[in-house]
């Protein structure tokens, strides 16, 4: 793993953030986890302009391009075959509940060895639960943003692996399904791709627009669109995106087998073709 600090290379042991800044004292910070792939970053630019729409939701101040160099010169130190990126920027230190001055904002990046799912990873599939927590309040969570306070993710996604599972998806009180804790959602019913639909309750995420893309290119009709829990049972396939996965077929959710289908692949497929 290496680890760069405002552009510079660095031992995270010896060098890191202060204690006073926002992100460690009330988890604010706005992050975005990118794959690269010999050196080279896919999606960049899409990963940077979900940045700057948070950062300017939030009045985050951000040098995007001293980020976007610095996470071009991580990917090419690494020079991993597959590496997986993680840039938290933060607004720097506080002190009190004022935001710091502008000028104050920092940032980092991690950079290791990824290691994508495999041809057999992705016939066996996800397997999938619900997760125990609920997005309730859309305006409190605002999870078209990927924000450090990330606490309700994280405590799913353990909730998951501590059941034997890969994922775990959120569902809201009227059993609508909405997401995974690092992924989005897709279904085919009737022959029609559906998603739930970004911003509010579920993140935009960057493979889900690459998806909704290959699709039209592919021909085939999609929908953005709430769905509800018997629809995924009952779809004729279901899988998983993120920028790390790319797309992963859901194989079974709370133990209950989920029909599987070739969309997963020929998306996956389409995307490569087009980003290669
Ligand atoms: C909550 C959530 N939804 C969806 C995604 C997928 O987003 P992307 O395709 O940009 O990786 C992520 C990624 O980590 C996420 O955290």
């Amino acid at each position: 793993m290496i680890w760069n600090l405002d552009g510079e290379f660095v031992d995270p042991q010896q060098n890191g953030l202060s204690l006073d800044d926002g992100a460690v004292l009330y988890g604010d910070s706005l992050f975005e986890t990118l794959k690269a792939k010999a050196g080279r970053i896919r999606f960049l630019d899409d990963h940077l302009d979900r940045l700057r729409l948070s950062a300017g939701l939030l009045g985050f101040p951000q040098d995007a391009a001293r980020i976007r160099q610095a996470l071009i010169d991580t990917a090419n130190r690494l020079d991993a075959p597959v590496a997986r990126l993680r840039l938290t920027v933060t607004r720097g230190s506080h002190t009190g509940l004022d935001f710091p001055p502008a000028g104050q904002g920092r940032f980092f990046i991690s950079a290791g060895v990824y290691q994508e799912p495999s041809k057999q990873d992705r016939e066996a599939g996800a397997a999938c639960v619900f997760a125990p927590n609920r997005r309730v309040n859309p305006l409190s969570h605002l999870p078209q943003m990927k924000r450090g306070n990330y606490a309700d993710c994280l405590y799913a996604a353990n909730d998951a692996k501590r059941r034997g599972a890969r994922e775990a998806l959120f569902r809201t009180a009227d059993n609508l399904v909405l997401e995974g804790t690092t992924s989005n959602l897709f279904l085919l019913q009737n022959g029609v791709l559906v998603t739930p639909p970004a911003g509010e309750l579920v993140l935009a995420g960057i493979l889900r627009r690459q998806v909704l893309q290959a699709a039209v290119s592919l021909g085939l009709p999609s929908e953005e669109r709430p769905v509800t829990v018997e629809e995924l049972f009952s779809a004729e396939e279901a899988f998983l995106t993120n920028a790390l996965i790319d797309t992963l077929p859901v194989a079974a959710v709370e133990g209950r087998p989920l029909r599987r289908g070739p969309w997963a692949e020929r998306l996956r497929e389409r995307i490569d073709e087009q980003n290669s």
